[in-house]
């Protein structure tokens, strides 16, 4: 089986109602990322930071894939897949993506403020002040922040190399490191970007110019055809 690797960002789930951050009526334009965003914050204001990832908790736990998660996972059964994502959503999994990777964590765990790897399920309940994990330290969000370290980078990078397709959905290519992720992959490696404003500057990608739920559903048939 040829080897895909799929790269997404918001924009695979803005049509699932979920927020991008950089359009106009972005996440970023709402709340400072210095606010509720960075280590910083958290120390600052735990209560602010907490709520804010409790409300996004509770808009993907209502949320639904759309035609553009769906359309990655149904090509796991043609390609040897991986979804690397910078979201934090569950979507691709809730579609059937069975190799998933999330580079900036994920909103339905918590963890341990002292031991990263206290990580717990705890679906779509709030995190509150108070809540300890069994060592008795706060527990935050499992998410990365601006400024933290990007554990799964490496592994990210590895799969990349492999890859015989890259197709990168929904983002802005605009946060640093998991942007630079596209650019391990091999020079034979076969490269697509489906974003509705693609201005990107991606040489050596074909653009798809269309919202992810046309244009994912799209392309997936054309991978089928010449697999
Ligand atoms: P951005 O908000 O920066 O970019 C979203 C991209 O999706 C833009 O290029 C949009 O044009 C595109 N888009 C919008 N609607 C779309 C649709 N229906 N179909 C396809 N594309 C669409 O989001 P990301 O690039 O994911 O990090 O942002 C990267 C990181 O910045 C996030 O993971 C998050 C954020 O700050 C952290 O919180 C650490």
């Amino acid at each position: 089986m040829k080897k895909l690797v799929v790269f997404t960002g918001a924009g695979v789930s803005a049509e699932s109602g979920i927020q991008t951050f950089r359009d106009s009526d972005g996440l970023w334009e709402k709340h400072r990322i210095e606010d509720v965003a960075t280590p910083e914050a958290w120390n600052k204001n735990k209560k602010l930071v907490l709520e804010f990832y409790n409300h996004r908790r509770k808009q993907v736990v209502h949320a639904s894939p759309n035609a553009a998660h769906i359309a990655i996972a149904k090509l796991e059964s043609s390609f040897s897949t991986h979804v690397i994502t910078q979201n934090i959503d569950d979507l691709h999994e809730r579609a059937g993506s069975k190799n998933v990777l999330h580079l900036h964590g994920e909103i339905r765990k918590a963890r341990s403020s002292v031991d990263p790897s206290l990580i717990y399920n705890i679906d779509g309940e709030d995190i509150l002040e108070g809540q300890t994990c069994e060592l008795g330290s706060q527990l935050r969000p499992h998410i990365v922040w601006f400024g933290e370290f990007v554990s799964e980078l490496d592994v990210a990078a590895d799969i990349m190399a492999e890859a015989d397709y890259l197709i990168v959905v929904g983002t802005s290519l605009a946060v640093y490191p998991a942007a630079g992720l596209i650019h391990h992959v091999s020079p034979s490696c076969k490269k697509y970007l489906i974003d509705p404003k693609a201005g990107h500057d991606v040489r050596g990608f074909t653009i798809i110019q269309k919202e992810a739920g046309i244009g994912m559903p799209e392309l997936m048939a054309l991978l089928l055809e010449v697999k």
